[in-house]
């Protein structure tokens, strides 16, 4: 089957064609196309993503990677791309910014309406869920050859910048939320810290990039690690980071070899701390289920030390570690076509209606 996905729930327009095939029991992907046309130089300004900017570039872009895929576009009447021709076309509905996620949900109905006018067969369109789509990522982790039931049980962990969850899987389907975070998600705590830092959005490849200057020397706070519940809590961390910086004044004049130094053991030091606190809670968690895998997912994923940590720690336990090659951690559409593949396969079904709130 072939899948036609469209991501817009956040600062990433991005559309992918990919074929499913395998069934539940042995999903399989093939990543004909995976466009990403990131808006970062147009928030970074802003320190932040604005919702209707986000929205307008959206409608500007889609256009524009879909004629990357389909050579034409809008699709000339009556001529068709056999060798794309999607069987099924998903979009994501939530969570996320609402106007942004508007902007893929019509982008999805116009392009559904005008594939399907010169198609002799029913074509599709289901809307997803931008979690599950991080959740599943891990079946683009080039260590997995096939979905085995040695995975399972598993503990996942799902790390962004709007999102930290914990869930417990029975199987590639059915799932428990064990905790998520009670305030600023893990991606936006880096997103915060950076900017106290002065560096720009987003913040956690530059954080990450600056702490390997520096050494994790400051004591930072790991909120939560040790409470007996699956909860995360960042923002006290960032106040940490916060109070640190401004009792440590020798930071604000940022040109000098001393206050660069200062800033990377910072970077380096909340870095650590945030890293231990999702160690602690997700190999917990593996212990308390008796996990035979551990799966990383969603922007964070990227972090090389936060890969690093787990994959210790996972052995340590003897449990797998699967984490999505660095193309699927960030937003993207491929693991939106995953989503839907699964979703479509169980018979679940989301409205084509943005929310912006949508959980997993
Ligand atoms: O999954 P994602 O692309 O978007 C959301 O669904 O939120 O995640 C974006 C987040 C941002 O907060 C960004 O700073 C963070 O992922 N991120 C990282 C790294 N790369 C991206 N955080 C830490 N280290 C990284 N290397
Ligand atoms: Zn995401």
């Amino acid at each position: 089957m072939n899948i036609l996905a469209i991501e817009t729930s956040c600062d990433e327009t991005s559309l992918a064609l990919v074929e499913a095939r395998g069934g539940l029991r042995n999903p399989k992907f093939r990543v004909y196309k995976n466009l990403i046309s990131s808006q970062i130089p147009v928030h970074r300004p802003f320190g932040g993503v604005v919702p209707n900017l986000a929205k307008r570039e959206h409608i500007k872009n889609l256009p524009v990677l879909a004629r990357q895929i389909f050579g034409k576009w809008p699709i000339a009447n009556g001529k068709k791309n056999g060798r794309y021709k999607p069987h099924l076309i998903a979009v994501t509905v939530g969570p996320g910014l609402e106007p942004a996620l508007w902007a893929g949900i019509e982008f999805a109905k116009k392009l559904h309406t005008e594939l399907q006018a010169i198609s002799h067969t029913p074509i599709a369109l289901l809307g997803a869920n931008h979690l599950e789509g991080h959740l599943y990522s891990f079946l683009f982790s080039s260590n997995l050859r096939h979905l085995t039931s040695n995975l399972f049980p598993a503990i996942a962990l799902i790390v962004s910048g709007g999102h930290t969850i914990l869930l417990a899987l029975k199987n590639l389907t059915t799932w428990k939320k064990l905790g998520e975070t009670r305030d600023d998600a893990a991606g936006e705590a880096f997103d915060k810290v950076a900017r106290l830092l002065g560096l720009p959005y987003p913040g956690g490849p530059e954080i990450q990039k600056i702490s390997r200057r520096g050494k994790p020397n400051i004591p930072f706070p790991r909120p939560m690690a040790h409470q007996k519940n699956y909860d995360f809590s960042f923002s006290g961390l960032k106040t940490s980071v916060l109070y640190y910086l401004r009792d440590n004044a020798n930071v604000t004049n940022r040109k000098t070899n001393a206050a660069k130094k200062l800033m990377a053991d910072v970077a380096a030091s909340f870095q650590e701390a945030v890293i231990d606190v999702l160690a602690a809670k997700t190999m917990r968690a593996v212990k308390e289920f008796g996990a035979k895998s551990v799966l990383l997912s969603g922007g964070v994923a990227a972090n090389k030390a936060l890969r690093a940590a787990l994959s210790r720690e996972a052995k340590k336990s003897s449990a797998r570690f699967l984490v999505p090659d660095y193309l699927f951690n960030t937003d993207n559409a491929a693991m939106i076509a995953v989503a839907a593949y699964i979703n479509y396969l169980k018979g679940k079904k989301y409205k084509l209606v943005a929310r912006g709130d949508m959980n997993i």
